[in-house]
């Protein structure tokens, strides 16, 4: 008798074949490559978290490279009249209601705003919900978010709850595919109403669909990390998402250098163990 059955092989297929989708998208490319997958891909990476390394000694701060986008508030809370009357977190929340101006509505189970300190210094901004997010209504609490509760609370040594996270999209897309541009358009005035309100000294933005959104660039994730970038005025700093970190760990060295530049720029201390 074989071991497994036929069904959970095709399972344990597709779960390899989206962790490489996942993970390609997350290096910056649009397509899949014809040939061998990179062999981080096979076998299966172990997703277990990870202490968030200790300092490289090679970090170096970066000056900003990029000149902040134009000005696009007007132009995106045009799209949804009384936004901007929306003068608090909550009431923003309330604002977006039982949202159905995107076709993401029927599949979701909650809504995931956003969670932590309305006056944080520090924003993180990823890209949707993921399952569990979806189950929870609460943004990062899945393995990834364990990942980057770690990040916060080993490594920069801060309470979760004093930074405030959210995602570009607020809905979970269907099988976690990425989201399409009208997903997008219909949901990022929030995204950067919720910005204007919080109003943090410096953004993270976590992988390549976070980044790109918030930019407005098609530049890889890999291109644009480590260096300082200007969103309306806010220093962003663009790193590796947590999930890219789960797949492939010798890479959050490069998040702990970038993590460094943010404390650096906030004017905390880096704690003297780096998660370990
Ligand atoms: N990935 C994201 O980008 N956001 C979440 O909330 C969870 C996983």
């Amino acid at each position: 008798m074989s071991d497994s059955h036929p069904s959970a092989d095709r399972r344990t297929l597709l779960a390899t074949l989206r962790d490489y989708v996942e993970q390609i998208r997350e290096e910056g490319m649009d397509g899949l490559p014809i040939g061998e997958p990179p062999a981080a891909a096979s076998p299966l990476p172990s997703r277990e978290p990870e202490a968030v390394p200790r300092p490289a000694p090679e970090a170096q701060p970066r000056p900003t490279v990029k000149a902040e986008p134009p000005a696009r508030s007007v132009e995106l809370f045009s799209k949804y009249p009384g936004l901007e009357a929306a003068g608090s977190l909550q009431q923003l929340h309330e604002f977006i209601g039982d949202c159905r101006r995107c076709k993401l509505w029927p599949m979701r189970t909650n809504l995931v705003f956003g969670v932590g300190n309305e006056k944080a210094e520090l924003m993180f901004v990823g890209e949707a919900p993921g399952a569990d997010e979806d189950l929870r209504g609460e943004p990062f609490v899945g393995r990834a978010g364990q990942l980057l509760t770690d990040i916060i609370e080993r490594g920069m040594g801060m309470p979760r709850s004093e930074v405030y996270i959210c995602n570009v999209i607020k809905c979970r897309p269907p099988g976690n595919r990425n989201p399409e541009p009208d997903e997008v358009a219909a949901c990022e005035p929030f995204l950067f109403r919720q910005i204007e309100l919080v109003r943090p000294r410096v953004i993270v933005g976590l992988g390549t669909f976070a980044v790109q959104a918030l930019l407005k660039v098609k530049t890889p994730i890999s291109k644009l990390r480590g260096n300082w970038h200007e969103l309306r005025g806010i220093r962003m700093m663009p790193t590796f998402h947590p999930a890219y970190l789960l797949r492939n760990p010798a890479d959050k060295r490069l998040v702990w250098q970038d993590i460094q530049l943010v404390m650096k720029e906030l004017g905390r201390p880096i704690p003297r163990r780096g998660g370990s």
